[in-house]
């Protein structure tokens, strides 16, 4: 059969990840779908700047039309990240029918149900592993490995720049700049790094994956939130002292039918295994009434290991269409949300 032919929306840490796992993977990938894929087209903004991953000049484009048009590609990935252009170019591929990956949490938070909504009208798929916990499988085992439960509580370390720069900060003496320069060296941090540092990245995941867990439309409104900035080494020191790691934590918990959601640094004891998630790992803990507690851990940001997530969905994407399912993604409907007031 004819090669599937991917667009690619951005080439920077995560899109040039998504190049390297089609090429450096192709035997995995054509085991399992039978096909070979192609990266057709890429988007980019500056054709000209130097890139780890190389390919032939004329794959680069800035035009979004080019991908947008072009009937032979049935599947755009977006990695651009970002609210705009990225919500019109996802908006305008799905439209086309073209069935959209994307890696994007602000997107999925801020408008995903309104996405999906879109993307079932047209008969498109529209994925989104890769918007939380790097190369865990965070958003298929909240969507299908649950499908009979009652989740109760989930939270963990769902950062990996600020998990970074704590971890660099405990052990290795770093001060909070420099550890910050360091994620943003490594390709973990946002564009703004800010919303890494400042809590929102965090609490734009713990949106997802409340809504996933819970079956609620929670919005960024409803969390809680407080980031990383105001901590100095004495801060983590002092802790260290007393038997505690600081982590910085998302959690949403239900209780009775109402939701608690926040993102705050959180003193973890030493023994809890959360104190020893470092670096850029994530760990997500999961609680359903049936299941108990189920802990999953991983690399939460960084080329391959969210590029495994990407291609995870690019993967099921076609196994939608080779099975003419695409669109039809089931789930159980959102209910009322109820939010815990704070006399509860
Ligand atoms: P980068 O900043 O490394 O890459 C962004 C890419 O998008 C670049 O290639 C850039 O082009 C392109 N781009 C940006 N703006 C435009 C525009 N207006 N028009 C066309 N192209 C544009 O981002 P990442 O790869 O780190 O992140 C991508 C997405 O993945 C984000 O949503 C992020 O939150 C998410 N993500 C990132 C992870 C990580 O570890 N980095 C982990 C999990 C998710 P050019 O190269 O020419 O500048
Ligand atoms: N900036 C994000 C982080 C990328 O550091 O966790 C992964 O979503």
């Amino acid at each position: 059969p004819a090669p599937v032919a991917v667009g690619l929306l951005g080439f920077g840490t995560v899109g040039s990840g998504v190049v390297r796992l089609i090429a450096e993977h192709a035997e995995e990938l054509e085991a399992e779908l039978g096909q070979r894929l192609v990266v057709k087209r890429i988007l980019v903004r500056d054709p000209a700047k130097e890139r780890p991953v190389k390919v032939p000049p004329e794959v680069l484009t800035t035009e979004p039309g080019v991908i947008l048009d072009d009937p032979e590609i049935r599947i755009v990935v977006e990695v651009i990240g970002g609210l705009e252009p990225a919500r019109t170019l996802v908006l305008e591929a799905l439209r086309r029918g073209k069935h959209v990956v994307t890696a994007n949490k602000d997107l999925m938070a801020l408008y995903g149900a309104d996405l999906l909504a879109v993307a079932r009208e047209h008969g498109a798929d529209l994925y989104f592993e890769a918007s939380v916990g790097g190369g865990i499988p965070i958003i298929r085992t909240l969507m299908d490995g649950f499908a009979s439960d009652r989740i109760t509580r989930i939270y963990g370390i769902i950062n990996g720049t600020t998990n970074y720069i704590l971890t660099q900060m405990s052990r290795q003496g770093r001060s909070f700049d420099e550890a910050l320069r360091e994620a943003q060296a490594l390709g973990y941090a946002e564009a703004d790094p800010s919303s890494d540092v400042d809590g929102l990245d965090a609490a734009r995941k713990m949106v997802i994956l409340a809504t996933l867990g819970f079956h609620m439309p929670i919005a960024l409104d409803d969390v809680a939130v407080q980031g990383i900035r105001g901590l100095d080494r004495k801060d983590i020191a002092y802790a260290d002292e007393f038997g505690y790691t600081v982590k910085l934590l998302g959690t949403a918990i239900r209780d009775d039918g109402s939701v608690e959601i926040a993102v705050q640094p959180t003193l973890v004891p030493k023994d809890h295994p959360l104190a020893n998630v470092s670096d850029a790992f994530n760990a997500v803990f999961v609680h359903g009434e049936a299941v108990g507690e189920t802990m999953f851990y991983g690399q939460g940001a960084g080329s391959l290991p969210t590029a495994t997530a990407v291609m995870s969905d690019v993967v099921a994407v076609i196994k939608n269409m080779l099975l003419g399912v695409s669109g039809k993604r089931l789930g159980r409907p959102l209910r009322p949300k109820r939010l815990k007031t704070p006399a509860e």
